[in-house]
């Protein structure tokens, strides 16, 4: 079937089964291998990304579900070529990530987070993270990570 998806701002034309997850359409119609497959069922939260700014496990859903709706992966994050956002600055300053499989999801999970709640408690950002699990265990690294971003992005807000 082919499908039309708005994919970090930009309208893609692609070809694909009835039956392509949007992680797959994602990472093999696209090319956009940010997107990480890790479990493929729904559990560890590594293939997420943002649909209409929400997390959304990318192995769940198909990718003509995605139709008519924003889809942000973590290669739409950075605010240019060759830069960071502050959430992924954060977690390079922290050591937030160790083998970086998780961390795309990371990164966009924690990034609706701050959003949503730009002063987030130890305790929302692990129940916000809880979702998306880190086989390096790198979990302490990667709290410290959200809290930096987040005490960054209330400082780039004060005039
Ligand atoms: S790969 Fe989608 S939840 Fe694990
Ligand atoms: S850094 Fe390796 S899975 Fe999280």
């Amino acid at each position: 079937m082919k499908l039309t998806l708005n994919v970090n701002g930009a309208t893609r034309a692609l070809e694909v089964e009835d039956r392509t997850s949007l992680l797959d359409a994602l990472r093999d119609a696209l090319g956009l291998k940010g997107t990480h497959a890790g479990c493929e069922h729904g559990v560890c939260g590594t293939c997420t990304v943002l649909l209409n700014g929400e997390p959304v496990r990318s192995c769940l859903m198909l990718a003509a579900q995605a139709e008519g709706h924003a889809v942000t992966t973590i290669e739409g994050v950075a605010p240019a070529p060759g830069e960071l956002s502050i959430v992924q600055d954060s977690f390079v300053e922290t050591h937030g990530m160790q083998c970086g499989y998780c961390t795309p999801g990371m990164v966009l999970t924690a990034q609706a987070l701050l959003r949503d709640n730009p002063a987030p408690t130890r305790e929302e950002i692990v129940e916000a993270i809880s979702g998306n699990l880190c086989r390096c265990t790198g979990y302490g690294q990667i709290v410290e990570a959200i809290q930096l971003a987040a005490e960054r992005m209330q400082r780039s807000n004060t005039p």
